[in-house]
């Protein structure tokens, strides 16, 4: 079997580079998100194939501004630097880059006036999607221009015996028509890669890299049932079989009877036992009282430690623990040398303390979800199970504001339920991302019959996404919402309104906290 050829994006901090990894797998290469602190060594030592610097927020003039080990650039290995990352290799290499007065935001027409391989297949002029304050002024002395901009700025500039590219667009944004070609002439015809990452590949290789981890030891897998632990479950069954064992925890925020229905789904549908432990009054009791989002968050995350510990306890003879984190949940968790914002404390991510001794395995925390559901499709996993919509792992914790309760808890996992069974008599439930119902802890008056009430009200949420990084409201119809929200205030005591949420993220986020 031949290695899958990978290609590394340096990132400075750029709001798209997410985008820009996706876009190269989109191409079936394998893509992995690095920091600026990455050496030219380690390049060497993980044979990577292809460098891709992003763009970044910072000016390569100011001190301070993100830089990379400059023996990256004598490695021979083909580089693509977008806008930050063109600024980047134009200071690097004796170029001037100029800070300030000429901004360029938004679509522009890009002018190509010299015929080159990374251009191949498009015409002398096509619309590229610009975002930089800085410009070059002065390109350095071994690289030609290849394509301006309308304002006559250099657009994209090459050295060919270095394989040293740059671009000042974004290839990655829908707004550059032609930006994938684009990419794929860099990486196809440029750096020569194949195109072979498929999720035979990818699942291949990670079972080969799980049994070389795992040798003879054993694996703890902590499952919620949801695509993304669904999917690992089987791939490590693949690798290890019975050197694994399942758990999965109640911890009293789950939706209406999930508990009994993960744990037959995963027996029945995919033979994995699943041992269940239920630690609802745990994690409730933890919560008592506490309002302030981050606060629920970083309990819940806590509380699953604890959890943790003592089922280890139990099985003492354990040395590594599997859960299915995706690259999303990685990327909004933390800060990137402090220029990304923490956006959410996503509780799966923190890592285990030292004392657990036990060995994380993370066999998805480079991708995005349709990527593990290709991968769950190639394992032979059933469509329902698939097409189940995310979870957060704080679970209802994150969708009731305020102070969590049993009773809350109770009147929104019956809304929840109403909403997602419409949802899946409609139809529309594989239309959607993810749909779920907020309790929003606020009394408002209403009239039921002849008497006045004086409830709660609830929020419905359905979005749109495609990996969750950024989403839309889903523009159901109104006749599903209004059978929703008639059912929810006939049949659950305690609300009486019912509020649909139209916003995107950003600026809002998908869940309400
Ligand atoms: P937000 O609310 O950040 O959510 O726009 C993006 C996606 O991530 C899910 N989410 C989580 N998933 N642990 C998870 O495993 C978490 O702590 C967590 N918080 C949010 C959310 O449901 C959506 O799909």
């Amino acid at each position: 079997m031949n290695s899958i050829d990978k290609v590394w994006i340096i990132d400075f901090g750029s709001q798209y580079t997410q985008l820009i990894a996706r876009r190269v797998r989109e191409l079936s290469i394998f893509s992995e998100i690095v920091l600026p602190d990455i050496t030219a060594d380690e390049i060497k030592k993980n044979s990577v194939s292809a460098i891709i610097l992003s763009g970044g927020p910072a000016s390569v003039n100011d001190p301070g501004s993100p830089d990379i080990d400059g023996s990256i650039f004598e490695l021979n290995i083909p580089i693509l630097g977008i806008c930050y990352g063109l600024q980047l290799i134009c200071r690097h290499f004796g170029g001037q880059v100029h800070s300030g007065d000429k901004r360029e935001y938004g679509k522009s027409k890009m002018i190509i006036n010299q015929k080159h391989k990374l251009f191949t297949g498009l015409d002398s002029g096509t619309q590229v999607w610009m975002s930089h304050g800085d410009h070059i002024d002065k390109i350095p002395d071994d690289f030609s221009i290849i394509a301006e901009s309308e304002n006559r700025a250099p657009a994209a500039i090459v050295n060919d015996e270095r394989k040293i590219y740059g671009i000042q667009f974004h290839p990655e944004v829908e707004h550059t028509v032609e930006g994938m070609t684009i990419l794929d002439n860099f990486l196809t015809t440029i750096a020569d890669l194949n195109k072979n990452w498929t999720p035979k590949h990818f699942i291949d290789e990670k079972i080969k890299e799980i049994r070389e981890t795992v040798g003879d030891k054993k694996v703890l897998m902590a499952l919620s049932g949801g695509v993304d632990s669904s999917v690992m479950a089987v791939l490590l069954d693949r690798a290890l079989g019975e050197q694994c064992t399942a758990v999965f925890i109640d911890n009293g925020l789950l939706r209406l009877n999930e508990d009994t229905k993960v744990v037959n789904q995963l027996k029945d549908k995919l033979k994995i036992p699943v041992e269940k432990y239920d630690y609802s009054d745990q994690f409730l009791n933890a919560l008592q009282g506490v309002t302030d989002p981050e606060k629920k968050r970083k309990i819940i995350g806590n509380v699953f430690i604890e959890v943790f510990e003592e089922i280890t306890e139990k099985h003492k003879d354990f040395n590594f623990l599997a859960q299915g984190t995706l690259y999303p949940d990685v990327i909004e968790s933390r800060s990137v040398k402090g220029e990304s914002e923490v956006i959410k404390s996503h509780h799966n991510v923190g890592g285990l303390p030292e004392r657990m001794k036990l060995k994380l395995i993370e066999p998805f925390n480079s991708l995005f979800k349709d990527e593990v559901r290709a991968i769950g499709r190639e394992l032979g996993i059933n469509k329902f199970i698939l097409g189940r919509h995310p979870f957060p792992g704080p679970g209802l914790g994150v969708r009731i504001p305020g102070e969590i309760t049993r009773a809350k808890l109770e009147i929104l996992k019956k809304a929840d339920d109403i909403f997602i069974t419409e949802l899946r008599r409609s139809g529309q439930y594989d239309r959607v991302w993810q749909a779920f119902v907020v309790l929003i802890p606020v009394k408002t008056v209403g009239v039921m019959g002849d008497q006045r009430t004086y409830e709660n009200a609830v929020a419905l949420r359905a979005v749109n996404s495609s990996d969750g990084m950024t989403a839309d409201w889903s523009r159901l119809p109104a006749e599903l919402l209004a059978t929703v929200s008639n059912r929810i205030v006939n049949e659950i005591q305690g609300i009486n309104r019912v509020v649909y949420d139209i916003t995107s993220k950003p600026p809002g986020t998908i869940e309400w906290e």
